[in-house]
């Protein structure tokens, strides 16, 4: 028995990877190296001196995907990760959005049925509460008021795949929503590498420290929490690559459709982070206050109960511990993967 990890070789799918091997999974990657590469690959091997099947294939290829089914007919399980996933660019890219992230969900699943196989992992995000009516966010907030075409392919794949599960008594699938993932294996041979200027707070906050990014800037501090600087949940990439396999032995329960946040259930803010990674690095972080940036809600954290419930699953690291392995992986990878 395999499971096929698309989009593997990106951030949290190498990290998943990683976990999955030493549990004992055999993996299938797929990916066409869009915002990846090879070298992540390379490295979740040299950390778990395990093998794997790899197929350079693009998602929203039938063909491709068809391939990899048979020429590996022991994959019982998907987690698919493979997306687009920058907000700002999907404002601008609505197209290849909806039609990269939906496609890709669109043709596994297609493919899956041609091929008998009924168990199904999702990336999905907290962006599906858009600005969420009270927090901790439970599952049963209510989803869709997305604030941008990334999150709203994600709130449409979900619908998809509720009415999959409908029409499919035999398919099985996890809906699992992020929150904000952070930091890196603690070897510091794999972590986040954005393609230029990173978007997100703490891939930005690494560069300053290791000089290649003047200072952060602070978008707002003028919002309704205890510093004025936006809240997030931010989890740490390893404990929710530990969640997929925790959501992988559910599947075999035959649940049907199941949801779970995977957070960790306390907030940070903005000045909380800057504040630990700088513990982590040990230096001073310059940064400046900016006007608030479109699109961003207060705060967002998630009530992690039913993971813990359902999945025995629960976060192990705190903010410091993200922090210093964040500075481990970009201390050590200052150019990332160089790719
Ligand atoms: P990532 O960009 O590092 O990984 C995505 C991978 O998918 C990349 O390796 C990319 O090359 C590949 N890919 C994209 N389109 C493809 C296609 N058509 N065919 C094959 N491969 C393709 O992103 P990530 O941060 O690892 O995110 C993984 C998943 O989790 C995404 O679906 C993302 O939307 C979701 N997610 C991410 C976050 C986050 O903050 N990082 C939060 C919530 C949800
Ligand atoms: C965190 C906080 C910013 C950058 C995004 C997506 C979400 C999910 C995770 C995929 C906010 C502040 C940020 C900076 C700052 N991705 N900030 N200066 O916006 O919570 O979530 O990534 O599914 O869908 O929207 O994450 O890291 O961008 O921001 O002050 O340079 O840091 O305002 O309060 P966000 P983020």
């Amino acid at each position: 028995m395999a499971i096929l990890v698309s989009g593997g070789a990106g951030y949290i799918g190498s990290h998943t990877c990683v976990e999955l091997l030493n549990a004992g999974y055999d993996i299938v990657v797929a990916d066409n190296y869009y915002n990846s590469c090879p070298t992540a690959l390379e490295r979740v091997k040299e950390i778990t001196g395990k093998d794997f099947r790899f197929y350079q294939a693009d998602m929203t290829r039938r063909g491709d995907v068809e391939k990899i089914f048979q020429d590996c007919p022991d994959i019982d399980a998907v987690i698919q990760f493979a997306a687009y996933k920058a907000v700002g660019e999907s404002c601008k890219k609505p197209i290849e959005y909806y039609s990269n992230n939906l496609n890709c969900t669109l043709n596994i699943l297609d493919v899956m049925r041609e091929f008998d196989c009924h168990n199904f992992v999702f990336s999905s995000s907290a962006t599906v509460y858009g600005d969420p009516e009270c927090v901790p966010i439970t599952e049963d907030s209510p989803v869709g008021r997305t604030t941008n075409p990334y999150g709203t392919t994600k709130a449409f794949t979900e619908r998809i795949l509720n009415d999959c599960c409908e029409a499919d008594p035999k398919l099985n699938v996890a809906l699992l929503r992020y929150f904000n993932p952070i930091g890196a294996h603690e070897s510091g041979l794999i972590g986040e590498d954005p393609n230029g200027i990173p978007n997100n707070l703490v891939p930005y906050i690494a560069k300053v420290a290791v000089g290649k990014l003047e200072k952060v800037h602070v978008f707002g501090n003028d919002y309704p929490t205890p510093d004025g600087t936006g809240v997030r949940d931010y989890i740490h990439v390893v404990d929710l690559a530990k969640g997929h396999v925790c959501a992988i032995r559910k599947l075999t329960q035959n649940p049907g459709l199941v949801i779970y946040n995977l957070g960790t259930g306390h907030g940070y803010s903005v000045l909380d982070v800057i504040h630990a990674f700088e513990k982590a690095c040990g230096k001073e972080l310059p940064y400046v206050i900016d006007p608030r940036r479109p699109g961003d809600i207060a705060e967002c954290w998630a009530d992690p109960g039913k993971a813990r419930t359902e999945l025995g699953w629960q976060a192990q690291y705190g903010i410091e511990d993200m922090c210093a392995h964040s500075w481990n992986w970009q201390s050590k990878n200052p150019d990332g993967y160089a790719k």
